[in-house]
C-alpha cells in the first residue's frame, strides 16, 4: 500500500495566510528553519495508480499540481482520485470537494452526521447535483466492520468512531454524536501491512488501542503541543481538548501515548501553525527525534 501525505498542516496551513505568530512570521522573514505546509489529506493506493483521497483539503489544487499520478493521464479528462473518504465535516477536511467539481460524479464515502452536515450547515452535497451527477454518497458504518473501495483492491478499511466534536458551522456543535469524527484503521491483504491515521483524535479511547497496537504506522494527531497553545499565542480562545485535538505534550499527553510502541513508525499530522515542532530547531522537535517520533511534511510517502 502506497500512502503519500498531501498536505500535513492544520486547517489555515503553514504560514497561515493572516497569522503573525512566532512561526508564520518567522517562516515569512525567514528566521526560522520550517517547512510550508498544505492543509491535511493524505492519499491511498494499492497499486500506484487508483488513489483513495482521504479528505478534500482547500488546498486540494496544489496538491494535485505536486503530486503526478493524481493528474489526468488516461483520456481527456481525468484523474487518479477514484473516491474520496472524510474523516468529518470539517472545513479543512471537505472544503476541497468544490474544487473537484468538474470531476463529478465524485464517490465519497463518510458517516452518517457528516452526510447529515454536509447537506445542512455547509450544503455541499446538495450543492453540488448540479455537476454531472455531483457527489456519490457511499455510507461508512462505525460498527467495527471493514468495508473495500473498488479502486483498491485488497485494501480493507475500518472506521473508529472518535470523541470530539461536529465543525464550528454545524448545527449540533456543542452536542457530538458518534460519527462526526473517525479515525481507520487500513490494511492491505496483500503486503500485510497497515495503517493507522486519525489526524482529529481527542482523548486516548479504550476502542482504539487494539487497533493501533495492530497497525504498523500510526498517522495521528499532531495539531498543537500543548492545550492552550492558541490561548497563549493570543491567537484563538479555545484549548486543543475542547476542538477534540489531544495536545503531544504533558501527562495524558500523545507523546505518552505513543510512548507505548517506541518500535512502531510514528508521525504526527494536521499540525497547526503554532505548533513549535514546525521550528525544525525547536527543542519539541528535539525531543520528538530522541523518541523516534516523526513530523508529516507535504509528500512524506509511506510504504507498508
Ligand atoms: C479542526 O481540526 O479543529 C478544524 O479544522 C478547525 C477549523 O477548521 O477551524
Ligand atoms: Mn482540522
Ligand atoms: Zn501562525
Amino acid at each position: 500500500m502506497h500512502i503519500r501525505v498531501l498536505g500535513s498542516a492544520a486547517g489555515g496551513g503553514f504560514p497561515q495566510w493572516n497569522c503573525n505568530c512566532r512561526n508564520c512570521r518567522g517562516y515569512r522573514e525567514g528566521r526560522i528553519n520550517a517547512d510550508a505546509r498544505t492543509q491535511s489529506s493524505i492519499t491511498l493506493s494499492a497499486d500506484g495508480e487508483h488513489w483513495l483521497l482521504c479528505n478534500a483539503s482547500p488546498d486540494i489544487r496544489a496538491q494535485l499540481a505536486g503530486f503526478a499520478p493524481l493528474q489526468p493521464a488516461r483520456k481527456l479528462r481525468d484523474t487518479g482520485i477514484n473516491a474520496v473518504l472524510l474523516m468529518d465535516a470539517q472545513i479543512d477536511h471537505t472544503s476541497g470537494l468544490l474544487m473537484l467539481r468538474e470531476g463529478c460524479p465524485l464517490e465519497v464515502y463518510c458517516t452518517d452526521p457528516v452526510y447529515d452536515d454536509l447537506c445542512s450547515g455547509f450544503p455541499i452535497f446538495p450543492m453540488l447535483t448540479k455537476w454531472n451527477g455531483g457527489l456519490q454518497r457511499h455510507p461508512v458504518a462505525i460498527d467495527g466492520s471493514g468495508f473495500s473501495i473498488p479502486a483498491l483492491p485488497g485494501v480493507e478499511i475500518t472506521a473508529l468512531p472518535l470523541t470530539s466534536q461536529p465543525p464550528p458551522y454545524s448545527p449540533r456543535r456543542g452536542h457530538p454524536v458518534s460519527g462526526d469524527n473517525i479515525g481507520i484503521f487500513v490494511r492491505d491483504r496483500h503486503s500485510g501491512g497497515s495503517l493507522f491515521y486519525a489526524p482529529g483524535l481527542g482523548a486516548i479511547e479504550p476502542h482504539l488501542l487494539p487497533w493501533m497496537e495492530r497497525a504498523d504506522c500510526l498517522l495521528v494527531d499532531g495539531t498543537l503541543w500543548t492545550d492552550d497553545e492558541m490561548i497563549t499565542n493570543e491567537v484563538g480562545t479555545q484549548t486543543g481538548l475542547s476542538m477534540g485535538h489531544l495536545p503531544q505534550s504533558g501527562p495524558g499527553g500523545m507523546i505518552e501515548l505513543l510512548g507505548r510502541w517506541p518500535h512502531k513508525r510514528r508521525v504526527l499530522i494536521h499540525i497547526n501553525n503554532t505548533n513549535p515542532i514546525l521550528d525544525n530547531d525547536s527543542p519539541q522537535r528535539a525531543e520528538l527525534a530522541r523518541l523516534g517520533i516523526d513530523v508529516a511534511h507535504d509528500g512524506l510517502e509511506i510504504e507498508l
